[in-house]
């Protein structure tokens, strides 16, 4: 298993811990995260869960070789459960990212309560150049944030960008040395064990409560053309070129 969980003075830990495969997510790991937040959002005990990854690496998205294998088609595959687990936590979720945020990587830091970034970390959409789609109301939230401009860079290019422009455009609360991330978004997620649950709880849900229904259709449609373009061929050339380490060919399409 790649996913080590811990619960330690009110905060549940999430650990991304495949640094092999520069902590791509597969779809056992989306399905062990979805549980520990499940458990999370159930213990009492617990009064903020922490997403962390490895020194170096958040996540480098979704697992290319699971994208080509068991491509998710549908709202119930592993990574949905897991997104939905994340939007429906009803506790404060604190991202420490330690280093890249590739794909999901960033996506899921859009759902996220407060998130603190590595000086040495850096965020990127690339679905466009994997011949796939933005995904999870990141069509969405990204130009709402950061204005159509700034989010065509990120979406339709695919552009890399820093922790600094990650606070710049309200993705993240702060950089911070990489040494020092983790602990820092700790002491945040332990401040909760200060705070009155139920007046937390009812905050978060009224902050998301706007919207909710304009998430709920986007992540709906980008659903059904992330399932299409899985199967494309565009997709298919892009997968296969990642892992004959070459640049791909789009010339013929
Ligand atoms: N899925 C599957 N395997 C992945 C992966 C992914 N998303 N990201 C990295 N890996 C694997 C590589 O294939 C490589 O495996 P190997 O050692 O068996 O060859 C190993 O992890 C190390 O990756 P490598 O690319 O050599 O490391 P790097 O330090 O040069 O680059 C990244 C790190 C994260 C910048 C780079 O791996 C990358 O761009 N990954 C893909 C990101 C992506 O497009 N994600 C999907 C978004 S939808």
């Amino acid at each position: 298993m790649s996913i080590k969980t811990a619960t330690l003075n009110g905060v549940a830990t999430i650990e991304i811990a495949r640094p092999e495969k520069k902590n791509a997510i597969t779809q056992a790991m989306y399905q062990a995260m979805a549980e520990a937040l499940l458990a999370a959002t159930a213990d009492s005990a617990v009064r903020a869960v922490l997403i962390t990854g490895q020194p170096g690496i958040f996540t480098s998205g979704n697992d290319i070789e699971d994208f080509m294998k068991r491509a998710p088609g549908s709202l119930d595959s592993p990574a949905f459960g897991f997104m939905q687990a994340l939007m429906d936590c009803s506790k404060p979720v604190i991202a420490a990212v330690t280093g890249p945020a590739i794909g999901i990587g960033t996506t899921l830091l859009l759902h996220c309560d407060f998130v603190y970034v590595s000086d040495e970390a850096r965020l990127a959409m690339p679905f466009v150049g994997l011949g796939l789609v933005p995904e999870f109301a990141s069509s969405l939230i990204v130009p709402a944030l950061m204005g159509s401009a700034r989010a065509a860079e990120k979406l339709l290019l695919g552009d890399p960008f820093s922790a600094a422009d990650a606070v710049e455009a309200g993705i993240a609360n702060a950089v911070l040395p990489a040494g020092e991330v983790v602990a820092h978004a700790r002491r945040v997620a332990e401040r909760f064990n200060a705070l009155p649950p139920g007046a937390v709880r009812e905050t978060k849900k009224l902050m998301r409560r706007g919207r909710a229904e304009a998430m709920h259709q986007a992540i709906a449609a980008e659903a059904r053309v992330f399932a299409e373009r899985l199967r494309s061929p565009e997709a298919q050339e892009a997968f296969s070129a990642f892992f004959q380490k070459r640049k791909p060919d789009f010339s013929k399409y």
